[in-house]
């Protein structure tokens, strides 16, 4: 056979291996299985039945992800792809953290609503994609309906706001922070900050999400000039002492990028007076920005709309579904209460993507708005669900979650052997576990025992909780944001940390 008969031969065999890949029936039958495993997965964990976290070291892990990676579809025992797919996605569901446990009381990730997954699971299966209209126009029309929406929601003026999704908080806080920045300072895009004397600066929330700061070292503000501000007693800004660091920055000449308000911050999830700030923001004519990615989702609530009063006065503020309205990472939305700063972030050309002969269509186009070139259609889940149950749903997922916060608390204050470390006005709870016999301790092996105490109930998988550091000493944090999480899960939380730090006193 020629070479190039051969050649043409080995093509035609991988084509045929792709198009075993590609056969629709594959995705039936392998869909099916994976639905039905996910299914009993599901209802393992709302019972409880087994672990929360999965515990393997991560050596032991990679070793196994390497072994399947290895081994590819021959394992040494011959298996058919429909075996070798089902071992697979047992082998995810076995290794995982399991957020849809209501023992999972740990970050701020949620247990999701199951269905937004499916829906996500349409974009992922189709690849449909965004940058621009044509690349997605039904991801592009879920995610504008959702835009306008929750801006309407948030108290922004109808017609006067815009927005977008983008791939998490810190890159929502990034790019809202770049087009304070753009703003600010006129030619910084093209021209850098570096030149600007004396040099900008950013005013956040003392305790901050480090996304802020971080935003601050990327766009070249420097992270020495991202000046924290005083909290008060309940861990919120100090809007006295705000005014004064406003007055001394802005009299020493230094241009202020943005005051960065938080709702809520996330170690205790306090809550900014919004009000005031902006009231500060308009005296001195700063921009505001609000990190509400956590918190934003009050939005929803008739009980705890008033956490976020003002946030309709942000210059540009952004909120996560996937945290408080439990979707599926990653969807963050980032709103300007001026629609003409939509386009202020970025400035670019690119004739191979964005058709200048049809301008009202660049609307639409996502690329021109955000970080992402191709971004994912990270509104389907948040869309479906919404579409599917209305969004009275969002308000019992705020309203449940952060009423457990308050339940919590109560429990804690009333069991001698524990030290809450202040009211929550959410979902997030700190506290110390403090039996006789350790509270007499100093600081530093108190705080020492709450990070042991920590690792040994995590990989016991009876419960999933993280640490946090209270006034420098290390604590407790809880997160309630699985909706399915109880008051007795919580005495059950309390019981098990009383036994898992009997072992360790
Ligand atoms: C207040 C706040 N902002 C921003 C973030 C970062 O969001 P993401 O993890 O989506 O990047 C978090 C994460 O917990 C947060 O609590």
């Amino acid at each position: 056979m020629s070479s190039y008969a051969s050649q043409a031969d080995e093509i035609e065999q991988a084509r045929q291996r792709i198009a075993s890949a590609y056969d629709p029936r594959l995705l039936e039958s392998a869909g099916h299985e994976m639905i039905d495993l996910l299914v009993s997965q599901l209802e393992s964990c709302q019972q409880s039945v087994g672990n929360v976290l999965n515990w393997n070291s991560p050596g032991e892990n990679v070793a196994e992800a390497a072994r399947l990676l290895a081994t590819g579809k021959n394992d040494g025992e011959e298996k058919s792809l429909s075996d070798r797919v089902r071992l697979l996605a047992e082998t995810m569901l076995a290794r995982g953290q399991n957020l849809q446990d209501p023992r999972y009381i740990g970050h701020q990730v949620p247990a999701s609503v199951p269905l937004a997954g499916l829906f996500d699971a349409i974009g992922a299966v189709t690849n449909s994609v965004m940058a621009v209209y044509e690349m997605g126009p039904w991801a592009t029309a879920c995610e504008i309906s959702l835009v306008e929406e929750i801006g309407k929601l948030i108290g922004y003026e109808e017609g006067a706001f815009s927005g977008f999704i983008t791939h998490g908080g810190s890159l929502a806080n990034l790019t809202a922070l770049l087009t304070a920045r753009n703003v600010a300072l006129g030619e910084s895009w093209k021209e850098g900050v570096s030149g600007t004397d004396p040099r900008p600066v950013i005013i956040a929330h003392g305790a901050a999400h480090y996304c802020i700061e971080r935003s601050a070292g990327i766009l070249g503000i420097g992270t020495d000039q991202c000046l924290k501000a005083s909290l008060d007693d309940r861990g919120r800004i100090d809007v006295e002492k705000l005014e004064a660091l406003i007055i001394e920055v802005q009299s020493k000449g230094h241009p202020i990028i943005a005051v960065c308000a938080s709702a809520c911050a996330t170690p205790i999830g306090a809550f900014d007076p919004l009000h005031e700030i902006a009231d500060l923001c308009e005296k001195y004519e700063v921009w505001m920005h609000v990190d509400a990615a956590h918190g934003g989702a009050a939005c929803f609530s008739d009980r705890y709309r008033d956490l976020i009063s003002g946030l309709e006065r942000a210059d540009s503020m952004i909120c996560d579904a996937h945290k408080m309205m439990f979707v599926p990472a990653l969807c963050a939305f980032v709103f300007y209460k001026n629609r003409e700063h939509r386009f202020e972030a970025f400035q670019q050309n690119a004739p191979y993507l964005f058709d200048p002969s049809a301008p009202d269509i660049m609307e639409y186009d996502s690329g021109l708005k955000t970080i992402e070139c191709t971004k994912r259609a990270a509104a389907f889940g948040l869309w479906g669900l919404w579409s599917a149950f209305g969004k009275e749903l969002f308000a019992d997922l705020v309203d449940v979650t952060f009423s457990m916060g308050q339940v919590f608390y109560e429990k804690l204050r009333a069991a001698s052997d524990f030290q809450v470390l202040h009211k929550p006005e959410c979902n997030i709870v700190v506290f110390r576990y403090l039996p006789e016999g350790l509270a007499e301790r100093g600081a530093d092996q108190i705080g020492e025992f709450q990070l042991r105490l920590r690792r040994k109930l995590i990989e016991s998988g009876e419960f999933y909780i993280v640490p946090t550091s209270f006034e420098g000493v290390a604590a407790l944090r809880c997160t309630v944001i699985n909706p399915l999480t109880t008051p007795e899960h919580l005495d059950e939380l309390m019981n098990a940390l009383r036994e898992q730090g009997r072992d360790l006193l």
